[in-house]
Order: structure tokens, then sequence, then C-alpha cells
């Protein structure tokens, strides 16, 4: 039944209920007499509180449905709005759950392409970065060795000090180029390359245990890309907001045949911290596997962030 006749027929019902006792036990007088007055307002009442009942019972999945369209989030994507009952409020429901599936589509589709243009723009940053930077500088070192060799003291010893501070900043270039285009990844997988992050979020204050399951599947070049930047932000917010000690990175496979990498810390917790660019980019690159991301806290204290994906050999 539609909405409209839903609304009318509960109101016209509580007003041939207050005819008929018009016309049958009530009378009234004029003026009213007190007792009749107090029959009339505790009629009165009663149709209110019968038409309010009605009308919040007839427009509950309207409010089910308002509340779906307020907690919707294109980057949580799955859950839908119950489909119940039928005729305007079922295909209201329906619609909108339409349109979730067609955004979600599109949101997936568009930011795998931002994600891609994004990857390719640091491999071009990290390649100047390397062609570029690194290749002046390693001239530029060479050329004060030559010259402190030459010298004498004091200058040779200023040289010395020039040369040890141009191959810091070389080695930070190299560093910060290997971050932007994880070149590891490329060439020997992911398995190194998860090697290669849990030594540089190593520290004396921090511990990084990886885990390797036995029996990997291979997987996609895309989930490769996707489970090295989940691990890489995982790991940097545990260095910068956790205050942990220990850090565990897992990947494993899952009873169904997926894969799930696991960053678990013994840090302060998440608590109600607001999301921020972080780890919305998870989620934006767990949608473009198909894949789950939960950010929470951690079995025992500390902060979880778990990414599991059924198809890990999808997207290559
Ligand atoms: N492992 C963690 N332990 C404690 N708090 C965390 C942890 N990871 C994230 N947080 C909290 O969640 C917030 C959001 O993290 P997110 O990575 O989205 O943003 P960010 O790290 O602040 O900035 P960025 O955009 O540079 O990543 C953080 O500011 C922090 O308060
Ligand atoms: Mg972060």
């Amino acid at each position: 039944m539609s909405l409209y006749w839903r609304i009318f027929l509960l109101n016209a019902a509580v007003l041939v209920v207050a005819v008929l006792l018009l016309l049958g036990p009530v009378t009234v007088s004029t003026p009213v007499l007190l007792a009749e007055a107090a029959v009339i307002g505790a009629g009165l009442a009663a149709m209110l509180i019968a038409n309010a009942v009605l009308l919040r019972i007839g427009l509950a999945p309207l409010q089910r449905l308002t509340r779906a369209m307020t907690t919707a989030d294109l980057l949580k994507p799955g859950a839908r709005p119950v489909v119940t009952g039928r005729g305007e409020m079922a295909e209201l429901t329906t619609t909108f759950n339409a349109m979730l599936d067609r955004l979600e589509a599109e949101r997936a589709t568009s930011s795998g392409r931002v994600l891609s243009a994004q990857e390719s723009e640091r491999r071009r940053i990290a390649q100047e970065l390397h062609d570029e930077i690194g290749q002046t500088l390693t001239a530029v070192l060479l050329q004060i060795k030559h010259a402190a060799d030459r010298a004498q003291e004091p200058v040779r010893g200023d040289l010395h000090q020039a040369q040890e501070t141009v191959r810091a900043s070389l080695d930070e270039i190299r560093r910060i180029a290997r971050r932007l285009r994880p070149g590891v990844l490329e060439e020997l997988g992911l398995h190194s390359a998860l090697r290669a992050l849990a030594t540089e979020f190593t520290t004396p204050g921090l511990e990084v245990r990886l885990h390797i399951g036995p029996g990997m599947p291979p997987l996609g070049h895309v989930t490769e890309l996707v489970f090295y930047r989940v691990a890489q932000e995982g790991l940097t917010n545990t260095a910068r907001h956790s205050g942990a000690s220990r850090v565990e990175l897992h990947l494993r496979t899952l009873p169904g045949g997926g894969v799930g990498l696991l960053v678990r810390d013994d840090g302060k917790g998440i608590g109600s911290a607001p999301e921020g660019a972080g780890i919305r980019g998870m989620r934006e690159r767990a949608l473009l596997i198909g894949a789950d991301l939960t950010v929470g806290p951690g079995r025992d204290g500390g902060t979880e962030v778990r990414l599991d994906v059924t198809d890990p050999k999808g997207n290559t």
C-alpha cells in the first residue's frame, strides 16, 4: 500500500471511531458539562495517542532509510538497509540500495585511477631524485673528496666535514626515493619488500616482528602494491602515534583461501581518533582490490590494522 493511502487510512480510522462515539454513547450539551468535557478530553487524548502510535509504525521504514542514508560511507561498502513491506517504501529502499551500488562502483573505479596516477607520479619523482639529484650529489661528493686529498689542514678537515654532510643527504635522498617507489617490491616481491619495511622501521625503541605464513599463494601485482602500502602506513602510524615498543606484521593465508595482512602494535590504542588521510588512503586501496579493511583496538590493547582479501590473484 502506498504511503499516501496508509497515512490516510490511519487518520480515517481514528476519525471514524471518534464520530461513532459521538453518534453513540457520548452526548455534548451547551454549555458543556464538566463530566462531558472530561469524557471529550479523554477521548481526544486517546485519539492523539492512537494517531501518534499508528504514524510511528507507518513511518518506521522511512526512519530506517534516513538512518541508513546518514551513516552510508562509500569507504565502508556493503552495508544496505533491508527492504521491508511493499509499495513506495520498499521501492524507495530498493532505489537507494541501487544508487549505493552504483556510487560504490564509481568510487572504486575513480579511486583506482587516482591511485594508479599517484603511484606513477611517485615513481617519476623517485626516478628523478635518483637520476638527477642523486647523480649530482655523487659527483659533488667525488669532487670534494678529490679536493680534500690535495688540501692542507685545516681546510682538509672542513672538506671532510662537507663530504660527510653530502653523503648523509645522499642517503636521505635514496631513502626517500625508496619509500616513494618500492623498487624492492617490483624486483624481489612482497615478502622481501615487507622484510625491508620491517628493517626500516626497527629502532632501539621499536621492535618490528615479521611473520610470513607458509604456503602463501602468489598475489596479483596491484594486490601486492596495496598490501605493501597498507603495511607501510600501518607501521608509519605505529611509529608516529602509538608509543608502542613492539609491532607485529603478519602475512598469512585465511581459512577460505584468501590472504590477510595484520599490523598489530602494543601502544596506547587508537581510541576515538578521527580517521585522517592515511587511514582513508588505506580504505581506498582496499576498495580497489575488493578487500576488507578494519582499523581498531587490538586483542590485548594497542591498535590493529587488518586487510583481508578473498581473491588474492585478482588485479594482476
Ligand atoms: N597505531 C596507532 N596507535 C595510536 N593511534 C593511532 C594509530 N594509528 C592511527 N592513530 C590515530 O588515528 C589518527 C588518524 O590516522 P591517519 O593515518 O589517518 O592520519 P595521520 O597519521 O594523523 O596523518 P597522515 O595523513 O599523515 O597519515 C592519527 O592521527 C592517530 O591519532
Ligand atoms: Mg598516518
